[in-house]
């Protein structure tokens, strides 16, 4: 059976740099406070104009770049996100207009941070069924518009951008090896946001409180952890792997404590786990893929190698997934 393998990587980071400094002129907060509980120093903020589909579209146009395949070549294109500028149409079709993938079929899924995950265990679903199909995967946020700029339990920790991969069917030795996802939808009061009702970015503080992101952040730290060091054991097991098997290892980054907390769990060096959050802070279903991307283009992902991949968001949702390069 044919799995799905990456030929492509693509990011987008807006190029408005939003600094713990800035933020302490917003809320009662402070560099050394949100340095110490996050690992974050700065995240990147949209401009008023910049849409969702906009920062997922460039995200896109580097990765089908990379891989040298022609938007008119793709089959399928889908879009993880929390934040897409509507409800309808998805994301995902405005990508594909933008891009004038005309021959691909296009919609969006929610899995929160773990968006991206779902995704590609659904991409070597499709590639294991039709290996010729090619498929965009992107993972895009907005969250800038959906948090509470008056809130600084939330809006400290999460930033825009987006990334993006082409997936196709892998040569025998490169593409996804398994998955093992969750959900818990019981535990969704922890961390859940609204739909909003004004899309209006200039609009976003006279909206009401209950449009934005709330978080019980104390009880969301200890579920991620055990969730994430769960799902990665079980899968390793299933593999009869370790983590000395495994050349590196992109988590979701959600702050420096979680992975800390994982990497001690896990027995995992600090030089195993790609890690920037510092940089770009929480983008939930985008910060898999511009981890990846990063990685790609820092040269530090070689063809066989296996990676693990691990995440955890609303929903609750979460999950661990290998590939080799
Ligand atoms: N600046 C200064 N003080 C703050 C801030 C802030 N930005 N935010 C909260 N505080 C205060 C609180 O009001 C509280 O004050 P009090 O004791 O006077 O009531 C105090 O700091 C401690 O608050 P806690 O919420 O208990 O702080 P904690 O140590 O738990 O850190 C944090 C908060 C960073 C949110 C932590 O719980 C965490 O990392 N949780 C995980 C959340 C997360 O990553 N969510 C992302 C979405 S899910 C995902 O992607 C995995």
């Amino acid at each position: 059976m044919k799995h799905a393998a990456v030929i492509g990587t693509g990011s987008c980071l807006p190029a408005r740099v939003l600094s713990n400094h800035d933020l302490e002129k917003i809320v009662d907060t402070s560099n050394e406070w949100i340095t110490s509980r996050t690992g974050i120093a700065t995240r990147r903020i949209a401009a008023p104009d910049q849409t969702t589909h906009q920062l997922a579209t460039e995200a896109a146009k580097k990765a089908l770049s990379m891989a040298g395949v022609e938007a008119s070549d793709l089959d399928l294109i889908v879009v993880a996100s929390v934040s897409p500028e509507m409800i309808m149409p998805s994301c995902a079709c405005f990508v594909q207009d933008s891009l004038g993938a005309v021959n691909a079929f296009a919609y969006d899924i929610n899995a929160a941070c773990s968006g991206f995950l779902f995704g590609m265990d659904l991409v070597d679903k499709y590639i294991a069924a039709r290996p010729e199909m090619k498929i965009l995967l992107i993972g895009a946020e907005r969250l800038s518009a959906r948090v509470n700029w008056r809130d600084r339990n939330t809006c400290i920790l999460f930033g825009d951008g987006a990334g993006a991969c082409v997936l196709a069917a892998g040569n025998g030795t490169s593409g996804i090896v398994d998955s093992n996802l969750f959900s818990d939808g019981s535990l969704w009061s922890l961390l859940y946001m609204n739909g909003p009702r004004n899309l209006n970015p200039e609009l976003q503080l006279e909206q009401p409180d209950d449009c934005y992101i709330r978080m019980m952040g104390r009880d969301v730290f200890k579920y991620a952890v055990r969730a994430m060091e769960e799902a990665v054991v079980g899968l390793l097991r299933r593999h009869e792997k370790t983590v000395d098997d495994v050349k590196l290892v992109i988590p979701h980054q959600a702050n420096i404590r979680i992975l800390h907390k994982l990497m001690e769990r896990l027995n995992l060096s600090e030089d195993k786990v790609f890690v920037n959050v510092s940089k770009y802070g929480n983008t939930s279903a985008a910060s898999i893929p511009i981890a990846l991307d990063e990685a790609n283009r820092a040269n530090l992902l070689t063809p066989g190698d296996l990676l693990l991949f691990c995440s955890f968001g609303g929903g609750f949702t979460w999950g661990s997934m290998l590939m080799h390069w």
